[in-house]
């Protein structure tokens, strides 16, 4: 039995909380938040769990194998640092750090400790993701063309970091898992309007093998869009996750170009084929991770969403903020 406590019960905090409860071969053994209001939630929703508002009662107690960081991201660092020096293994929150050498710091902890860390990039454990992940490596798509991505909605503004720290971590670990080809060049552009941290931005990754990305991301947005769209060779995909059902389309459309008879003649042929939704599983994302977390525990392997997953993702993020402050100067990665 994995014995597992919680710090951070705010927004994301109690669905972590409610996963690791229901997880087989786990016990949710404490809470910790520094407000009295969510220690309060916290404890009506499991009145027999542990509460408290030191951080240090949950990284140093002797009734805990390992720690989930539900924090602000300025946080992460200290908190995961206290937990792996106490021998617990950590589940952490997207972005795993605020700064690439931290990450370095807890992954090269973790190594020395034989602990794991793994970063909670959700979206790696929805079936839409799964799917596309079988489509790409079942060759399905063919060659890869870009990744086109719009997360944009009306807030939640962050008070400590930027709509890209906030919502582009989503895509940077998606493309990550999905993109074999490695990222090399990364432009950033934004704007800041309200509270000091840009609240719209566009990144655009150039991947070795041609693979372009774009990602949109926005806190001013009158409405709601989570829209991929995902260019291959073979077939293009759609994915809606605001779609009730049908959230992944796989398209049989394209483009050839043969050479005509004169030396600059080109023949463009469009394939304009059938559209199908294939069956995607439904299980929350969290539920099958928080599974993963104590499998991986109890088989002592390794994540696919290790630390190494989200120093990656930590770069990208630093060379955005890079290329921001300098309007959208391409940082070589
Ligand atoms: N994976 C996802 O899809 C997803 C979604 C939302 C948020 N998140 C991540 O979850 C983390 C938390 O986000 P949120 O939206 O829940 O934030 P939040 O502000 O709603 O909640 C954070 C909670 O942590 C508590 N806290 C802060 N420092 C603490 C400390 N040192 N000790 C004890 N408690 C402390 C605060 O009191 C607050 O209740 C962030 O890293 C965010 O990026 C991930």
């Amino acid at each position: 039995m994995i014995r597992m406590g919680i710090i951070g019960y705010g927004y994301w905090g109690p669905r972590i909380a409610r996963n690791f409860h229901d997880a087989n071969g786990c016990q949710l053994a404490v809470v910790c938040d520094k407000s009295p209001e969510a220690l309060r939630r916290a404890k009506q929703a499991y009145p027999s769990v542990l509460v408290t508002a030191d951080a240090a009662e949950v990284t140093g107690s002797g009734q805990v194998d390992a720690v989930a960081v539900v924090t602000p991201v300025w946080t992460h660092f200290n908190l995961a640092k206290a937990a792996l020096d106490n021998g617990k293994h950590v589940f952490v929150e997207k972005p795993l750090t605020s700064t690439a050498v931290q990450a370095e710091r807890l992954i090269d902890l973790a190594a020395r400790k034989k602990l794991q860390i793994m970063v909670d990039h959700t979206f790696l454990f929805t079936g839409a993701v799964k799917k596309i992940r079988q489509l790409i490596d079942e060759g399905t798509l063919g060659k890869l063309y870009y990744y086109d991505s719009t997360r944009v909605n009306l807030g939640l503004f962050q008070h400590d970091i930027n709509v890209i720290w906030d919502l582009a971590p989503h895509d940077l670990s998606i493309m990550d898992h999905l993109i074999k080809a490695k990222p090399e060049t990364l432009i950033a552009t934004g704007q800041i309007h309200l509270n000091g941290f840009e609240d719209l931005a566009y990144l655009t990754v150039y991947f070795t093998d041609n693979i372009i990305a774009h990602i949109n991301v926005n806190w001013l947005s009158p409405v709601k869009v989570r829209m991929t769209l995902i260019g291959g060779e073979k077939k293009m995909v759609v994915w809606n996750d605001l779609a009730a059902d049908e959230k992944v389309k796989v398209y049989d459309k394209g483009v050839e170009i043969a050479s005509g008879d004169g030396v600059h003649e080109l023949l463009v042929s469009y394939r304009s084929g059938d559209m199908w939704a294939p069956k995607v599983e439904q299980t929350e994302a969290l539920t099958t991770e928080a599974k993963y977390f104590i499998d991986c525990i109890q088989k002592n392997q390794t994540p696919f969403n290790d630390g190494a997953a989200g120093l990656r993702v930590v770069r990208l993020l630093e060379a955005a903020d890079k290329s921001l402050k300098e309007h959208g100067k391409a940082v070589t990665l």
